[in-house]
C-alpha cells in the first residue's frame, strides 16, 4: 500500500494505476475506520478493482457548531486497519492541499439537500458533494463505493453524478451493524455506556415497521406511529425525524411500496445518530433491497 498526501502525486499515481493496473475503485472516508468502511473496500476488491481509499476529515461538510475539531482522527491506526484489505493507495491529503487559499467553488445539491439531514445540517451536503466531486476529479475511479447507512448522502451523490455527467459509477453497500443491530458509526464512540445500551432502539423501531409491512400494512401513518412508539420506549432517545419516502426524490409517500425507505435521526444525549430501512419482500437480501431502491445501472 502506498500512502499519498499530495494532490499532484495522487493524480500521477491514479493515472499509472488506470494505465497499468486496471480500473480503480474508490472508497471515500473520513477515517476512524471500522467494519462498515472495510466492507465497502472488500466489495471493491471482490469486484476486481484496484483499490484507492481516501481518508480526509472534510471541513466543508461540518457546520460551525458541529464536531469537526473533535471528530476522531487516527491515521496511524487507520493504516494498520487497512492491512486487512490491502488497498493499492491510501490518499490522506491535508485540508490545505484540498482547499488551497482562494478556494471558492462549491457544488450546490439543490432541494434534495434541504430536507431530513440537510434541515438540521445546512451546508452539509454542499460540502459532501464538493469534496466527493473533487476526489472523483483527482482520482478518476471507475466505481466509487458508498454505504447505505448514509442514505441521503447516497441519493444526493447519485443525483450529482447524473446531473453533472460524471463518468463515475456509484455502488451502494449494505449497512454493517453491531450484533445488537446498532449501525456501526465513528460517532458511536461518543456514546456513554447507558446511551450505547439505548441506541439499538433505532434499528428495532425500523424492524418493527418492516414486520408490519410484511404483514400487509402499507399506510405510512401507521408505520411511522409504530416507529415513534418503539423509540418512545427509550427515555434517553429523542427522535429528530422519522419519514417514509421515495428512494429517489426523498419525498414522503402515503402508501408504502417495496423500494421505499424509512429514514430516521435521533439524539441520544449529545450524540445524533441516523439509520434507515428499505422496505421489501420478506427475507430479501440487503443487496437486493438496495438494487430495488437504487438500481446500479440508473441514477434517474
Ligand atoms: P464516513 O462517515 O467516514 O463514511 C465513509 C463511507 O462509509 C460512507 O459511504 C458511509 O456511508 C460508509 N459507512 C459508514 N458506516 C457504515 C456502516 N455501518 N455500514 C456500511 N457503510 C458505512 O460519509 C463520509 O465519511 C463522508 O461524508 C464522505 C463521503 C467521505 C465525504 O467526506
Amino acid at each position: 500500500m502506498r500512502l499519498v498526501t499530495s494532490l499532484a502525486e495522487m493524480r500521477a499515481v491514479a493515472r499509472d494505476l488506470r494505465r497499468y493496473g486496471g480500473p480503480a475503485g474508490l472508497v471515500p472516508t473520513m477515517g476512524a475506520l471500522h467494519a462498515g468502511h472495510l466492507s465497502l473496500m472488500q466489495r471493491a476488491r471482490d469486484e476486481g478493482h484496484k483499490l484507492v481509499v481516501s481518508i480526509f476529515v472534510n471541513p466543508t461538510q461540518f457546520g460551525p457548531s458541529e464536531d469537526f475539531n473533535r471528530y476522531p482522527r487516527d491515521l496511524e491506526g487507520d493504516l494498520v486497519r487497512l492491512d486487512a484489505v490491502q488497498p493499492d493507495i491510501a490518499f490522506a491529503p491535508s485540508a490545505e492541499e484540498m482547499y488551497a487559499p482562494g478556494f471558492s467553488t462549491y457544488v450546490d445539491p439543490g432541494l434534495l439537500a434541504k430536507q431530513w439531514e440537510g434541515a438540521s445540517r445546512p451546508g452539509h451536503f454542499r460540502g459532501v458533494c464538493t469534496v466527493v466531486l473533487k476526489l472523483f476529479n483527482i482520482i478518476e475511479p471507475e466505481v466509487a463505493y458508498f454505504g447505505q447507512k448514509d442514505f441521503q448522502q447516497v441519493v444526493i451523490t447519485r443525483r450529482m453524478v447524473a446531473d453533472l455527467s460524471s463518468a463515475v459509477s456509484v455502488a451502494v453497500c449494505p449497512t454493517v451493524r453491531e450484533a445488537d443491530g446498532l449501525a456501526i458509526s465513528s460517532r458511536n464512540a461518543y456514546l456513554d455506556t447507558q446511551d450505547r445500551q439505548a441506541a439499538p432502539v433505532l434499528h428495532r423501531s425500523l424492524c418493527r415497521a418492516q414486520q408490519m409491512f410484511e404483514d400487509g400494512e402499507t399506510r405510512t401513518t401507521e408505520l411511522l406511529a409504530a416507529i415513534r412508539h418503539v423509540i418512545a420506549g427509550e427515555a434517553r432517545v429523542s427522535l429528530d425525524y422519522a419519514a417514509v419516502t421515495d428512494s429517489v426524490s426523498l419525498q414522503p409517500v402515503q402508501q408504502v411500496a417495496p423500494g421505499n425507505v424509512a429514514l430516521l435521526a435521533a439524539r441520544i444525549g449529545a450524540v445524533r445518530l441516523i439509520d434507515n430501512l428499505i422496505f421489501g419482500p420478506e427475507g430479501a437480501a440487503a443487496t437486493d433491497l438496495i438494487e430495488l431502491a437504487m438500481p446500479r445501472s440508473s441514477c434517474r
